[in-house]
């Protein structure tokens, strides 16, 4: 790969103690840069201080959401090592998000080399406290200059890293969730299954009502029939019934999550049936009427395991498990955390030590 050109700061930060971290709050001393230019292709890997941005007020992310996003994280083991949970499992995603916005494939060796760098020089602000990490936050937007709609000619990538604590405020306790009937999400054919800025600008209506009705969370339904089960607000979501794991399948509106793969392959490895399907919220209601819904939680990677407490849907609540942390979601929450902090051996190879 072309030589990446290092910038240092002249002054390294401190990392807060995991008591100030929240969720992205805090960034690195430094980023990764990349620029693409039509013709010229991916060019100028840099890694220079985190800071302002040049930028034009015309540039076509601005004005027309052309960007992509990835959500990943990197963990201290109790031996000062630094390790990325499933590296390449989300930046091949980025490259499938990458399509639908018409954004220029990206050489995935070369990001997770950057990627390599950049948390080498950053160790130091790898918390290690438990429930701590450090978010990597991976990038690209439309930076040409331009108001008509059309796809741009040049893009520039970055990657930024925060050291961060749970994603909820109420960390892993349960959450109430109100079943979207009024907002759509996604649709077949749309981007629901990408990583883009477009799907979270679109849910801040629906969160903002949810919050004022006293729900922690959304969960979206289908866009056609508003009867089959998408997602969560940042997660998928998987219900228990009668000891069998269920999940919405990935049919072109959901997000392909990669905690999501991590906790149906972990499933399947325990031997439970395991079963990707379209799922209507009035069959999760019933199954609880019948006393078979057992748990049910989201996955996902700022979240990693949320145990749900309530669902609320047109008015009909329904309460899972007591509203207390159901026994599989620990056992899930354990093990995934485990690994990731390395107090669980990786036996599938889901680690990758930075060296
Ligand atoms: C993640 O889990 O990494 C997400 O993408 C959620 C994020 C929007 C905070």
């Amino acid at each position: 790969m072309t030589e990446i050109q290092v910038n240092k700061v002249g002054k390294v930060g401190v990392l807060p103690t995991d008591k100030a971290l929240g969720f992205g709050k805090i960034f690195t001393d430094h980023m990764f840069v990349m620029d693409y230019t039509s013709g010229k292709g991916w060019h100028s890997p840099r890694i220079i201080p985190y800071g302002g941005l040049e930028a034009q007020p015309a540039m076509i992310v601005f004005h027309y959401g052309q960007a992509i996003f990835e959500g990943m994280k990197a963990f201290k083991t109790a031996d000062n090592r630094v390790n990325i949970f499933r590296p390449y499992e989300y930046l091949n995603r980025f490259n499938r998000s990458a399509k639908h916005l018409c954004i220029p494939e990206m050489d995935v060796e070369q990001i997770h080399d950057a990627l390599i760098q950049l948390l080498t020089l950053e160790k130091d602000w790898v918390p290690n406290q438990p429930g701590t990490s450090l978010y990597i936050r991976p990038f690209v937007v439309a930076d040409e200059p331009h108001l008509g709609v059309k796809v741009a000619d040049s893009y520039r990538l970055f990657i930024i890293l925060s050291p961060v604590a749970a994603y909820y405020a109420t960390g892993f306790n349960p959450v109430s969730i109100k079943v979207e009937d009024k907002y759509v999400r996604a649709t077949k054919g749309g981007l629901g299954e990408a990583k883009t800025p477009a799907n979270y600008a679109m849910s801040l209506a629906a969160q903002q009502e949810a919050y004022a009705e006293g729900f922690g969370q959304v969960l979206w339904l289908d866009a056609v029939e508003r009867k089959y089960i998408e997602e969560v607000g940042t997660m998928n979501i998987l219900f228990k019934i009668n000891g069998e794991i269920i999940t919405p399948a990935l049919n072109g509106s959901i997000l392909g999550g990669i905690t999501r793969k991590t906790v149906l392959e972990l499933c399947r490895s325990w031997g439970l049936k395991v079963t990707e399907r379209q799922i209507s919220i009035e069959e999760v209601f019933e199954a609880h009427a019948k006393g078979q819904l057992e748990e049910v939680f989201g996955s996902g990677t700022a979240a990693v395991i949320s145990p749900v407490g309530e669902l609320s849907w047109k008015g009909q609540k329904i309460v899972i498990n007591n509203n207390q942390t159901g026994e599989f979601a620990q056992k899930l929450f354990d093990y995934i955390t485990g690994v990731q902090s390395n107090k669980i051996a990786d036996q599938f190879n889901w680690m990758e030590e930075v060296k």
